[in-house]
């Protein structure tokens, strides 16, 4: 109906803040598009501006996924959803599947944002806490050990549909069917990195630094 309809293009509105860019010209008069991997993500913003600039790109990109994922709570079109409780409905997935959608291809700048890794973990933290801080253990692990934020990304992308399947199931096949859709959307969005990181070239973090090497 009308209501789902423009509850849907609110989130994905939402999705297309494009804090990494507003940010960055705002507050340093920079595009982190023309620096860096180009992505207009957490990880950019980290990697040209510092950790003043990511810190709050980070968490407004995860922001909006979980705002994105609960509007329909919040506005009282589902009765079920808030922070990481289930069951979830199909709604409440693609309104988070609309914001991860405006996050890579905002309206706001030019359809070109990021990969969606902090938007899709807000959405995922609104959906099934335990397997999205699963997947954050994992980001984290990977992150230390091997100082890619890349394979971090989709390492955890990986961890959450065995997570909502094998870990802390759900049984709500449409979470599973999502959880594997997500998988393969993280593949997509990384490509560049995933032949950068068969090469020996994608940039690893410095974590003594303010930048990468
Ligand atoms: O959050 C995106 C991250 O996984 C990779 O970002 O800038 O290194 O391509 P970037």
């Amino acid at each position: 109906n009308v209501n789902s309809i423009s509850v849907l293009i609110l989130a994905y509105l939402f999705g297309s803040i494009p804090t990494a860019v507003w940010i960055g010209q705002a507050f340093f008069n920079i595009d982190v598009r023309e620096y860096g991997s180009g992505n207009a993500g957490a990880t950019n913003t980290f990697r040209v501006l510092g950790k003043k600039a990511g810190i709050p790109v980070m968490l407004l990109d995860i922001l909006k996924g979980w705002t994105a994922t609960n509007l329909a709570y919040m506005i009282g079109l589902a009765t079920t959803g808030p922070v990481g409780s289930l069951p979830f409905t199909n709604f409440q997935l693609a309104l988070g599947i609309a914001a991860v959608m405006g996050h890579l291809f905002p309206v706001f700048a030019g359809f070109r944002g990021g990969k969606g890794i902090a938007t899709l973990f807000g959405m995922i933290l609104a959906v099934n806490l335990p397997s999205a801080l699963l997947c954050v253990s994992v980001f984290i692990a990977v992150l230390l050990i091997t100082r890619y934020v890349s394979l971090g990304s989709i390492m955890a992308g990986f961890m959450y549909p065995i997570g909502v399947t094998f870990i802390f199931p759900t049984y709500i096949k449409s979470v599973i069917i999502y959880g594997m859709c997500m998988c393969v959307l993280i593949l997509v969005t990384h490509q560049k990195n995933i032949e950068r990181l068969i090469r020996g070239k994608e940039s690893k973090v410095n974590f003594f630094k303010k930048k990468e090497v």
